[in-house]
């Protein structure tokens, strides 16, 4: 690749790759700072795009267009959907869509937006891989592929989180990863998203979520550095 993105909504989802990026330097577009440098001797660009699909989706067109971004990794943590999960899992997306779209009362599927060609997103195979075998040498057992479910929502009832494993069939719930993947889609340029289980999107969801987001954070992040080193 010639320039790799790295987006985290929030700072404890970059602080590691910002520590460890040499030839630093900083520029800020559309009110979001972005850190050119070199990480594990490969070019990258890296992002804190702030919370949420807009926020996410501006960010990954911006990395694109300035910054030549030909491969974008989305970092950080979620809440597990996949009842199997525990926090801490790792979950690689194979695909991912907005669970918060609802076009429903017109006939479309949960999620789907009217008249485009796909209703998910698919990650790329290779950054997959990669990351999956970043994921057997790092948390062996605990590194799972699955679909990634993101809306402008913090999950945190056992009935909603149940509904979406059981209409959308998701591995894990955060809010920026699809609206990444539809930009990336959009432009032809692969990615994949990895995400760290810091809450199961239940009624405890905010007490996990500060308990846990820092350790899982740092997971995701040691994922993203052996695929980086693979690369
Ligand atoms: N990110 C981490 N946990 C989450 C949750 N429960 N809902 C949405 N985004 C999250």
């Amino acid at each position: 690749y010639g320039t790799i993105g790295i987006i985290g909504a929030m700072q404890e989802e970059i602080e590691l790759v910002l520590a460890r990026l040499e030839d630093r330097q900083t520029e800020k577009h559309a009110g979001i700072v972005y850190h050119r440098g070199s990480f594990q001797g490969k070019k990258v660009v890296l992002t804190r795009s702030g919370v949420g699909k807009v926020n996410a989706a501006v960010c990954t067109q911006v990395m694109i267009d300035r910054y030549g971004a030909d491969a974008i990794i989305f970092t950080g943590v979620a809440g597990a959907v996949d009842p199997q999960l525990d926090i801490g899992d790792i979950v690689i997306s194979t695909s991912s869509l907005q669970h918060d779209v609802d076009v429903t009362a017109l006939g479309f599927p949960r999620g789907t937006i009217p008249y485009q060609e796909v209703s998910e997103y698919p990650a790329d195979a290779r950054l997959i891989a990669l990351a999956a075998e970043a994921g057997q040498k790092v948390f062996p057992d605990r590194s799972h592929t699955g679909k990634v479910l993101s809306g402008d929502q913090f999950i945190a009832d056992r009935a909603v989180v149940k509904a979406l494993y059981e209409q959308l069939g998701g591995a894990c719930t955060e809010m920026e990863g699809a609206s990444v993947a539809q930009v990336c889609y959009m432009n032809d340029v692969p990615h994949v998203i990895i995400r760290s289980m810091s809450d199961k999107a239940d009624g405890s969801a905010h007490v996990n979520f500060a308990e846990f987001t820092i350790e899982a954070a740092n997971r995701s992040y040691a994922i993203v550095e052996e695929m980086i080193k693979a690369i």
